[in-house]
């Protein structure tokens, strides 16, 4: 079985202001992540020679990917993150304060919601079907850098995780999360690489 290994972009500035979207680069922790990422890789998937790296086409993933060398690299735009759009670039704090009754729609139906001019969770669900399709269609190890709301579906869909769940799971920064599709199941191991 070959495995699939998850993981969100090292810290980005904008996780660090606590702003949702927007394409920033990576904050210091989010640099060093990108290096032990890269260790990790090489030495999980050394003797691996089909494997490949997908990332989003926002900065964020790219420079995390980086580091990462000896792999060919895919650009996914089906793995940008959800699409906030009016609400692009703020905290959740000043949606709750300028735009209260989106907050409060949100919070009630966090899958359906969809930010007004952007996406919900489930047209990011349904956007990720021909990366799934992809996925399943590989051989050789993948390893996804993307999004908390898009690895949030990824996630869900290989561990077969109820569509409610999907808005709530914790995928947490810095951690890899590795699936392997056997033939008794789906099996999952996490490393948290660092804080
Ligand atoms: O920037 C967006 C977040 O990664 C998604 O978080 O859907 O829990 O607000 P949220």
């Amino acid at each position: 079985p070959r495995p699939i290994l998850l993981t969100r972009h090292g810290e980005s500035r904008d996780n660090v202001r606590g702003r949702i979207g927007g394409d920033t680069v990576l904050s210091d922790r989010g640099e060093l992540y990108s290096k032990k990422l890269a260790n990790f890789v090489e030495k999980r998937l050394r003797s691996e020679r089909a494997a490949s790296i997908w990332t989003s086409t926002l900065q964020r993933t790219i420079i995390t990917a980086s580091p990462i060398v000896g792999f060919p690299k895919i650009q996914w735009r089906a793995l940008d993150e959800i699409n906030a759009g009016v609400c692009d670039g703020m905290t959740y704090e000043e949606i709750k304060k300028n735009m209260p009754e989106e907050y409060e729609a949100r919070k009630k139906d966090k899958l359906r919601y969809r930010y007004p001019r952007g996406e919900s969770y489930l047209d990011v669900i349904q956007r990720l079907e021909p990366v799934i399709i992809e996925l399943e269609r590989q051989r050789a190890p993948v390893v996804v850098i993307s999004h908390q709301a898009v690895l949030r579906a990824l996630y869900s869909y290989f561990a077969d995780r109820p569509l409610k769940e999907i808005p709530h799971i914790e995928v947490p920064l810095h951690t890899i999360i590795e699936i392997q599709m056997g033939v008794t199941g789906v099996q999952e191991k996490r490393y948290k690489l660092m804080d």
